[in-house]
């Protein structure tokens, strides 16, 4: 049992974040829900404890589109919780339709990389504070088609949301590579997941009718969302892992990522950009 420990989940309101969050309750974890909306963490908390009272969960509500609403709720998660064991950067999203966020970044590499990118950063000082703490990044094979499109990062001069979600996920990997190579405490591990194609409702939030009917056929053979969760659960939770970090998982196992994502120039160079666009000095804490 996980009893004492807290653990993060973004994205928790629904699909593989849901089940990640039921499992760790389940498993004795306490776990803070981070969701966009107050009234869908509320649901989603109360159908948690339908099926298991006794879970110990908490809420913490952001649009993590947003930098400034990252920033608050990184500080209002440090001044309630002294150590986080676990941080599980699952939220993600898909949009048919270019478009912008506050920041002036396109919206799937501000949601899918960006924050979990400025997230990490700004809750290692509660992470370090664990014995042996964890990051979660999750990912998706979609990155094997993607690229890091450095001449227009944002798409704005051809966008289609499969590039940008494929480049987002290509940067989890890339992300999680170069944060093993420069993180400067190494009780700290990463890793990033790839849950499979599970029957979510991702495709059809922000989509164009025949994008989500796209969806709606691609997903029947998808798994279920709690096996989705599965290798998320694994990697918070299983003793074997403790030591393993900068790795890249499917189906509670190591597997090669991408060329792309193997390529140091490629991870350097996106790590730079993204400590410029998330306006950060220094990542680690010195
Ligand atoms: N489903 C698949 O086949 C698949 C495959 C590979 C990887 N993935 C990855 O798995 C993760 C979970 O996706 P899912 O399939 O479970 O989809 P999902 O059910 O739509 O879950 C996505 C979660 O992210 C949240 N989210 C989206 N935008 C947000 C924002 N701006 N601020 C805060 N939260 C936000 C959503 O909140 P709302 O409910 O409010 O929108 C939801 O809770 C994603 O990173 C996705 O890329 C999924």
């Amino acid at each position: 049992m996980m009893k004492g420990k807290i653990c993060l989940v973004t994205g928790a309101n629904s699909g593989i974040g849901y089940e990640t969050a039921k499992e760790l309750c389940i498993k004795g974890f306490h776990v803070i829900m981070l969701c966009r909306s107050a009234e869908k963490a509320e649901k989603a908390k109360n159908e948690i404890i339908k099926t298991y009272p006794e879970a110990k969960i908490d809420q913490a509500i952001a649009d993590l589109s947003s930098q400034k609403q990252v920033r608050k709720v990184a500080k209002e998660i440090i001044s309630k919780y002294p150590k986080i064991n676990v941080l599980i950067n699952n939220a993600g999203a898909w949009f048919s339709e270019f478009g912008l966020t506050e920041d002036g970044i396109e919206r799937q590499f501000a949601i899918n990389h960006l924050s979990p990118f400025l997230l990490t950063h700004l809750l290692l000082p509660v992470l370090q504070q664990a014995e042996d703490p964890r990051i979660i990044n999750i990912s998706s094979d979609s990155h094997f088609h993607g690229k890091i499109h450095f001449d227009d990062v944002n798409l704005s001069k051809k966008y289609h949301g499969l590039r940008a979600y494929a480049q987002s996920k290509l940067a989890n990997v890339l992300f999680t590579y170069e944060f093993e190579k420069r993180k400067t405490d190494n009780k700290l591990s990463i890793h990033a997941v790839q849950p499979g194609l599970v029957k979510t409702d991702i495709g059809l939030k922000h989509t164009f009718s025949f994008h989500g009917l796209m969806w709606k056929i691609r997903r029947l053979v998808g798994k279920s969302p709690e096996k989705g969760a599965a290798t998320s659960v694994y990697l918070a939770s299983a003793e074997e892992v403790k030591g393993i970090s900068g790795k890249y998982w499917d189906n509670c196992k190591i597997k090669s990522a991408s060329s792309l994502a193997d390529s140091p120039v490629g991870a350097a160079r996106l790590w730079d950009l993204s400590m410029d666009m998330c306006g950060i000095k220094t990542y680690f804490p010195q």
